[in-house]
Order: C-alpha cells, then sequence, then structure tokens
C-alpha cells in the first residue's frame, strides 16, 4: 500500500533511499575502539580465523555481486585466497574443500535454495561455514556454524538495492577482522579504514542528491534496446551488477564487462549511439588504473558510443570524454563501490518507471527462488 511506501513511488525508491541506514545499521556495535567486533562469529573464533586458509564465497544474483566485491578487499586486507562461486555451480563439481576452507554464503532471503545446498554441501565436505544474511531466523543461518546478520531492514522489492551495500558492509568487516586476527594489517591501518566504512553512509546520502538527473537521463532512453557497463577492479562487479539490475528491471538487454577485456571482443560491439556506462576508478586513489579506463573510454567514444561515466567529483580527466559525468563523492579503492553502484541502481529503476513497468515485481522474477 502507499502507507507502506512511505510516501515513496515504490519499495524499490524506498529501498534505495535507506541505502545509508543500510550500512550505519550493519556497522551498529561492530566497531569498539577500532577493533571489529562479532560476537556472532560464536565457534568461529580467532583461532579457528587464523587457521584458514581459503575461503569460497558462495551466491547468487545481486549477491554474488557483492561477494565479488568482498573478494578483492579480503584478499587484499587479509593476505587469504579468495574465490567467488554462484552456488548452483558450487556443489556440483566436485571442489576441493576441508576443514581449513571457510565458506561464506550470503543471501539477503536465507531461503534461496541453491545457496541453502552449497551451504549444506560445504558442511557435509567438513569445510567451516559462515553466513551473511539479512533474514533474522531464516534458513541459511539456521544450517550455517555461524551468521553475520546484515541489519538493512525488510526488502520488499524483488531486485536487491539496499541489501547490496549492508552486504559488502559486513563483508568488509570481516575482512577487516581477519587482517587483525592474522596480522597481515597494522592497528592503525585497520582504524583508518574503519573510519572510512563510518563515512560511508554519508557518503550515500551525498551521491543520492543525484537522483533526479539521473531519473531525467533515463528518461530520455526509454528506446534503448542495449546498454554496456564496463569496470575496472572493484569496478568490475559494479558493473556486473549495473547490467543485471537493467535487465531485471527495465528488461533491456545489458552486459557488464572488466574494462580491460574490451579489445577482447566487446569492443566489436561499439558503434555510433551505443551506450555505455563507466565505472571510473578514484584518480587519486588508482592512478594506473584510471588512466586506463580513460583510455578505454577513448577509445569507444571514437567509436560513437555513448559514454556515461560514474567519476568522482572533479574528475577533470573523464570530462572532455564522457557525454555524461555522475559524481560520486571522494573515496578509496575498496569504498568507491558502495558509492558507484548506487547511480546504477536509480537509473534501472527510473528507466524501468518510464516504460511503465512494476519496479517492484518484475515479471518472470521472484524475490527468493526457493527451487533449484
Ligand atoms: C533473486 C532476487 C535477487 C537476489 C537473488 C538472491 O534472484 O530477484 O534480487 O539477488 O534472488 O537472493 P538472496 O535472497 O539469496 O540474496
Amino acid at each position: 500500500s502507499a502507507a507502506e511506501k512511505g510516501g515513496w513511488a515504490s519499495f524499490m525508491a524506498k529501498e534505495i533511499s535507506e541505502g545509508p541506514e543500510a550500512v550505519a545499521n550493519t556497522l551498529r556495535g561492530r566497531i569498539v575502539d577500532n577493533v571489529v567486533t562479532i560476537p556472532e562469529l560464536n565457534g568461529l573464533d580467532e583461532s579457528v580465523l587464523a587457521g584458514i586458509d581459503r575461503i569460497i564465497i558462495v551466491a547468487c544474483g545481486t549477491a554474488a555481486n557483492a561477494a565479488e566485491v568482498g573478494k578483492y578487499a579480503i584478499e587484499n586486507w587479509a593476505r587469504i585466497p579468495v574465490n567467488v562461486e554462484l552456488a548452483h555451480e558450487f556443489r556440483y563439481r566436485n571442489p576441493v574443500i576441508n576443514e581449513k576452507t571457510l565458506v561464506i554464503s550470503i543471501s539477503q532471503s536465507g531461503e534461496t535454495m541453491d545457496t541453502l545446498m552449497a551451504v549444506k554441501y560445504a558442511r557435509k565436505e567438513g569445510a567451516r561455514v559462515l553466513s551473511i544474511c539479512n533474514t533474522q531466523g531464516a534458513t541459511i543461518p539456521r544450517e550455517s556454524e555461524a551468521v553475520i546478520y546484515t541489519h538493512a531492514g525488510p526488502e520488499v522489492a524483488v531486485a536487491s538495492t539496499k541489501a547490496f551495500v549492508a552486504q559488502i558492509t559486513a563483508l568488509y568487516l570481516l575482512g577487516l577482522h581477519l587482517a587483525r586476527v592474522r596480522g597481515t594489517q597494522t592497528p592503525e591501518f585497520i582504524a583508518e579504514q574503519l573510519d572510512e566504512l563510518r563515512s560511508i553512509p554519508e557518503k550515500i546520502s551525498e551521491t543520492l542528491e543525484n537522483s533526479t538527473v539521473i531519473g531525467q537521463l533515463a528518461h530520455f532512453m526509454t528506446d534503448t534496446t542495449s546498454v554496456l557497463f564496463l569496470g575496472r577492479h572493484v569496478g568490475f562487479p559494479i558493473a556486473m551488477e549495473g547490467a543485471l539490475k537493467l535487465k531485471e528491471l527495465a528488461y533491456i538487454h545489458a552486459e557488464g564487462f572488466a574494462a580491460g577485456e574490451l579489445k577482447h571482443g566487446p569492443i566489436a560491439l561499439i558503434e555510433a549511439g551505443q551506450v555505455v556506462f563507466v565505472v571510473v576508478p578514484s584518480p587519486r586513489a588508482h592512478d594506473s588504473l584510471h588512466k586506463k579506463v580513460v583510455s578505454n573510454i577513448q577509445e569507444i567514444r571514437a567509436r560513437g558510443a555513448r559514454v556515461i561515466a560514474i567519476a568522482e567529483k572533479g574528475d577533470a580527466a573523464v570530462l572532455p570524454f564522457a557525454d555524461q559525468v555522475i559524481p560520486i563523492p571522494l573515496a578509496s579503492t575498496f569504498f568507491e563501490p558502495l558509492l558507484a553502484v548506487v547511480p546504477l541502481h536509480i537509473f534501472s529503476m527510473e528507466l524501468a518507471m518510464a516504460k511503465g513497468l512494476d519496479v517492484d515485481q518484475p515479471r518472470n522474477l521472484a524475490k527468493s527462488v526457493t527451487v533449484e
């Protein structure tokens, strides 16, 4: 009902606007004196986590895109090999796992059948199993050894938005916890990352201020039949997420790819008028990658593509080449995804609305897929 939507046009619009609280609530009470404190880890205590030699994150859909972002950060901070696997692929390929493997499942609902079966399989094979879940008492956390709840609040719209930023937040808390337990980063470094994590809710709020401009952009694109999304490093899974949402909500063919892969295929798709979203790494945080992505923009622009760049506020190198720039606040590399995803979620929602579609209940999709 309209009252439940709190004045918003859709649950999705409401839930995107709740991104800042989703992150803040996931952090609440879990940082004590610059140390990550997660009592819910139960039996997965510091000695267990210190002895893990590999992590596999299993998930489906948007949760799998959050997992990919987490992989970059956890491996970088805690120096443990991390792989991400779609839950439905994982258990049918006889993966090598043992008691030194930490399997982390991510699920908003905690009821996705494929993810649940991956968790059961991992436990049967002797792996340690931790779940990141947004729904208290759901099946997946009950089948896991420990659970880190994301406190994003109930998510009603079928396509996941605020849970995505909360999932990345939970993965980052875990990554920084592992970095301390395993002694791979100094307490000062960890404290700095935690400070930046705490600044994210406000920066998401700032990002949300671009909603109207993004809505206008989307309203002129209702005839678009294909959109590409390009990103690099942690911007790559964000490009994947942008493409997933556009398919789900606006029924537009969309593909996300790693910017470095451009010359290995996707550039053949570039022709006059092709819309390409580019997630641009921060020039301050990652100068060499920033240069490479800007040169990708030049390459596709030279072939007539229409480039919409998501770039750090004040990034002057992008301006001459992009048709549109959607600015995001300054953040270091690992925190940029939490901001860059917001305009992409808004864009897909606005385009779907402009096409007269039901953004909360897209055709053929279910909030929680409880069959295999
Ligand atoms: C469905 C939903 C997606 C969600 C995915 C995984 O496909 O439409 O929005 O990302 O399931 O759901 P989960 O509850 O496991 O995160």
